[in-house]
């Protein structure tokens, strides 16, 4: 059901990769709920061409722009800006990627380059789309900036490595970038902490399948899905959250206030038993 909650909106939807995508579905959503909105990625993944069906769906432009170049992120604005015909009132940054991941690094042997590059493209790429909108003035007084973040940013998750630090600094970053902003223009800046998920960044980490099956017993809720997301981020763009800002807010289903669960104590005294017969 559609509330018409982003109507009259313009916003900007980084991250849309394919349909698992947690962007996609927050495209799909902001649509129904009255946006306009250019949707961005790197140059690399336009090439595999999904995002260009969502476009259609959306009625969207697509603008290419890699995150860690401040030059694309300037034209990013720039273009939306021209195209939505006027400033923006929504960012979504949903963007992480992590070379040593991909390569299966542990954390004791990283690669710095790559480290530095997971760093740039999932951390300090929030700065620089806030910054250069900041040097543009190309955002509408009480518009919403969103990045999503994982768990791992307070708690340490094996096979996580440099993401872990990647998304403690994005966290950072929001409250940073939201002090500044709300000051300047009544901008509100927060990361969403979302339950794992499976999407292409998402399963690409080892031991993935474990996490998500441990979360959902952990949650009473149960894992929160990409649908989930999307619906509660629509809630961050649109004015009935006008207040809240520098946060880092759990979207995880109960996962991160509970300690041990009935059902992952169940699993574990089943495994016990079958154990010693
Ligand atoms: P996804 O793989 O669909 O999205 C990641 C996106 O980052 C892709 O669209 C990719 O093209 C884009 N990207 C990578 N390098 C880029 C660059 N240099 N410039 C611009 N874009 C670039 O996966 P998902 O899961 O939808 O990820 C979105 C966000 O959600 C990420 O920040 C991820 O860390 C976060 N997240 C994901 C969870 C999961 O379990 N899937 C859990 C919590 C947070």
């Amino acid at each position: 059901m559609a509330y018409g909650l982003l109507k009259g909106k313009r916003g900007i939807i980084t991250g849309a990769l394919d349909e698992k995508s947690i962007a996609w579905k927050i495209a799909l959503k902001a649509k129904e709920e009255g946006a306009t909105f250019t949707l961005s990625n790197a140059p690399l993944a336009m090439r595999m061409g999904a995002i260009k069906q969502l476009a259609e769906q959306c009625e969207a432009e697509i603008i290419p722009a890699d995150a860690t170049s401040v030059e694309d992120i300037e034209n990013l604005y720039t273009k939306s800006i021209d195209v939505l015909g006027g400033k923006i009132d929504f960012v979504l940054h949903s963007i992480g990627m992590s070379p040593n991941i991909r390569k299966n690094r542990p954390y004791g042997d990283m690669n710095y380059e790559w480290y530095q590059k997971s760093l740039d493209i999932s951390a300090l790429s929030f700065h620089k789309m806030m910054q250069t909108a900041e040097k543009l003035d190309a955002l509408n007084e009480w518009a919403s900036v969103v990045g999503l973040s994982y768990i791992a940013a307070q708690r340490t998750f094996a096979f996580y490595t440099d993401m872990a630090d990647a998304k403690a600094m994005l966290e950072s970053i929001a409250r940073g970038y939201g002090y500044r902003f709300g000051k300047l223009k009544n901008v509100r800046v927060n990361t969403v902490s979302q339950s794992p998920t499976v999407t292409t960044a998402g399963s690409g980490i080892g031991g993935f399948d474990v996490f998500y099956e441990y979360a959902q017993l952990m949650s009473p809720l149960g894992n929160a899905t990409a649908d989930d997301c999307a619906n509660y981020v629509i809630t961050l763009f649109s004015d009935l959250t006008r207040m809240v800002t520098m946060q880092n807010l759990f979207h995880d289903g109960g996962f991160s206030s509970v300690g041990v669960s009935e059902d992952l104590a169940m699993k574990l005294m089943q495994a016990h038993q079958q154990e010693q017969q």
